[in-house]
C-alpha cells in the first residue's frame, strides 16, 4: 500500500497539479506534461522510491525572461518590497523534488522571476543550502514550523500521509511571514505551475480573505461526518453560506484580512472539536471548509487541475 502510495506521489510530482497556460490548453494535458522540462535538472534517484539524495539537484538556470524587470538593484531585494510576488511552500524531505520542481516551474514561466520571493515551510534539516545551490539567484527565506505547534491538534486521517505536521503549516502563514508581507500565494508541493504566476497574484479577491478554485458540483456533505450534520450547533456554522468544496493545494491569502479576523484560531479550533467528535476524514483540508467556505473568492479552475496523477476512483486523490 506504501509503495502504491509512494508510486503515486511519484508520478504527482510531475503532474499532479498542472496550471494549464492559455496556449497550452489546445493540447491534451498529458501532452503538456510529458513535454515537461522537469527531467534535464531533476536527476532521479537510483531508486525511484527511495528518498532522494538531498544533493542530487542540479543547479538550474538563471531565469531572465524580459529585459525590463527592473529587479537587479540588491538593494531593493528585501522581503519588504512592495513589488515582490510572495509564494509560499512547503520543504519536505519526503516531497523534496516536488518542491524543486515546483519552484522550477514558477521560475520558468514568469515574466519577471525576479520579483518572485520565496517563504519555504520546512520542520527539519537546514534545507537552505539545498535551496540555494540549486537556484543561485533566488529570494528567499526558510521558516521553521515547529510540528509540537500542532502535533496535539492533529487527529489520525483517512491518509497517513495527510497527518504529517507541516500539512498544516499553512494554517499558520500570517503568523510565520513578515509582517510586512500582506499577501501570499500557497502552493502545495506536488504541483507544476506553467503560466506566469503573476497573473494569479493580481487576482482580485473582493472583500474575500482567501481565493481558490470552487467545485460546487462536488457533493459538500461527504466532507463531513454523519455525526457533524446532526449535531446543529456544530453545522449551523453553515447556516446562511452557500458553502462549495475548494481545494487548498492552491491559495491566494490575504493576509492583512486574515491576521485582523484571527483566523488561525478560528482554524485551531475547529481542530480541538475534531479531536473530540470525529466531525471528518480528511487532515488540513476540512477545516479551512468549515471556516471559510462559501466565502471564498473563486479564481479559475485553471490554476488548479487536480487530479491528473492520483486514483480519483478509488478516491485516493480528493
Ligand atoms: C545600496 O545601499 C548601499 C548602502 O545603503 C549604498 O551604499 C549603495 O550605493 C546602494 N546601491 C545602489 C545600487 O543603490
Ligand atoms: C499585475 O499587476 C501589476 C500591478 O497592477 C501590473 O503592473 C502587472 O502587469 C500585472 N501582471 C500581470 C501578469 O497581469
Ligand atoms: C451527498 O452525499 C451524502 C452522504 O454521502 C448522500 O447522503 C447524499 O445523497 C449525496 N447527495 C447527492 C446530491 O448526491
Amino acid at each position: 500500500m506504501l509503495w502504491i502510495l509512494r508510486f503515486s506521489w511519484f508520478f504527482s510530482a510531475a503532474m499532479l497539479m498542472i496550471v494549464l497556460s492559455p496556449s497550452l490548453q489546445s493540447f491534451p494535458p498529458a501532452e503538456a506534461i510529458r513535454s515537461s522540462h522537469l527531467d534535464w535538472y531533476l536527476r532521479l534517484p537510483t531508486s525511484q522510491f527511495s528518498i532522494p539524495d538531498p544533493f542530487s539537484f542540479r543547479k538550474a538556470d538563471v531565469f531572465r525572461n524580459a529585459d525590463e524587470c527592473g529587479f537587479s538593484d540588491p538593494n531593493i531585494t528585501g522581503v519588504c518590497n512592495p513589488s515582490l510576488v510572495h509564494v509560499a511552500i512547503t520543504l519536505d524531505v519526503e516531497y523534496l523534488r516536488g518542491s524543486i520542481a515546483a519552484v522550477h516551474s514558477i521560475l520558468q514561466h514568469s515574466r519577471c522571476p525576479e520579483s518572485i520571493f520565496f517563504h519555504f515551510l520546512v520542520s527539519e534539516n537546514n534545507l537552505a543550502t539545498l535551496v540555494r545551490s540549486t537556484f543561485p539567484e533566488l529570494k528567499f527565506k526558510v521558516y521553521y514550523f515547529d510540528p509540537a505547534k500542532v502535533r496535539n491538534l492533529i487527529s489520525s486521517s483517512v491518509r497517513q500521509a495527510l497527518e504529517q505536521p507541516l500539512n498544516y503549516a499553512r494554517n499558520y502563514l500570517a503568523d510565520l511571514l513578515e509582517p510586512c508581507v500582506r499577501r501570499v500565494i500557497y502552493l502545495d508541493s506536488d504541483l507544476v505551475v506553467v503560466d506566469d504566476i503573476t497573473k494569479l497574484w493580481n487576482t482580485s479577491l473582493g472583500s474575500r480573505t482567501i481565493g481558490a478554485p470552487e467545485y460546487c458540483h462536488a457533493n459538500f456533505t461527504k466532507y463531513f461526518t454523519a455525526r457533524f450534520w446532526s449535531n446543529f450547533r456544530l453545522s449551523g456554522t453553515f447556516r446562511g453560506r452557500k458553502p462549495c468544496y475548494f481545494n487548498t493545494g492552491v491559495m491566494v491569502i490575504d493576509l492583512v484580512k486574515w491576521r485582523r479576523s484571527g483566523y488561525t484560531k478560528r482554524i485551531e479550533r475547529w481542530m480541538e472539536i475534531q479531536k473530540s467528535d470525529r466531525i471528518y476524514e480528511l487532515g488540513s483540508l476540512p477545516p479551512f471548509l468549515l471556516v471559510f467556505a462559501g466565502h471564498v473568492a473563486p479564481i479559475e479552475h485553471r490554476w488548479n487541475q487536480h487530479g491528473l496523477g492520483g486514483d480519483n476512483l478509488e478516491g485516493l486523490t480528493v
